[in-house]
């Protein structure tokens, strides 16, 4: 495409430090190490496998999806509907390229994803789309989050997609099955392989508010 077409990036957001996406990696990662030895998760491995016998190795069952980040706004090199608005965005413009910590609240995994939630301040929040929660009537910023892993066939976008469907179970007052206090946290499980991990302590990581051109 000519040049003067990507002037635009594929998306903006907060990219973790290397040195804390090593450390979310292997929270993530014991976290599956985890959860797949767990009686309340072998219980509903159909969810996953289709096959209650069948077992399911979750580290080989995500792939993981590079650099370690939470999208603010995905422009799609300007295609993506209100992508000028936001770059032109006074808040977007002032606080590019500087250093924040996001905090990271919870782990979730479906069938489809792993993430961890990330609960944004007042400040990150003037750098959130006001459209990103889409037609639900979650608060804004409800859908912040990083992508930890994918299955096999799915694309990071599901990630936000299945935090929202976990949130919207709780606004509509679904306390979902508690299933393990682990050391991380609580383990609650929503059905249709749906879990979610409240952090006893939620992971602060430093992050530069950037925006990736791929
Ligand atoms: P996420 O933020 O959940 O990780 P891709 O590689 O598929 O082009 O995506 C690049 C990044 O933009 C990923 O981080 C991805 O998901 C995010 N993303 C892709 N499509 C969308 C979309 N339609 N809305 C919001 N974020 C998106």
């Amino acid at each position: 495409a000519p040049l003067e077409e990507v002037d635009l990036p594929l998306f903006f957001g907060w990219f973790l430090l290397s040195s804390v996406q090593e450390k979310v990696r292997c929270t993530s990662m014991d976290f599956l190490k985890t959860l797949d030895t767990l009686e309340a998760f072998k219980k509903h491995l159909a969810d996953f496998t289709g096959k209650a016998e069948k077992e399911v190795d979750l580290e080989q069952y995500f792939k993981p999806k590079g650099a370690l980040h939470c999208t603010t706004k995905f422009c799609n090199y300007g295609k993506a509907e209100g992508a000028k608005e936001y770059a032109e965005n006074p808040a977007v413009k002032a606080l590019y390229g500087s250093a924040f910590e996001v905090s990271l609240t919870a782990l979730f995994v479906t069938p489809r994803t792993v993430g961890a939630r990330v609960s944004l301040t007042d400040e990150q929040l003037q750098l959130w789309p006001a459209d990103a929660e889409q037609s639900s009537s979650l608060p804004p910023g409800s859908r912040a989050h990083i992508t930890l892993g994918c299955a096999e066939g799915v694309e990071p976008v599901q990630t936000g997609l299945d935090l929202l469907d976990i949130l919207a179970l709780q606004q509509d007052g679904q306390q979902g099955e508690p299933a393990e206090e682990m050391e991380l946290g609580s383990l609650t499980y929503y059905g249709e392989g749906r879990w979610l991990l409240s952090l006893r302590e939620p992971i602060g990581a430093p992050a530069c508010f950037s925006s990736f051109y791929g």
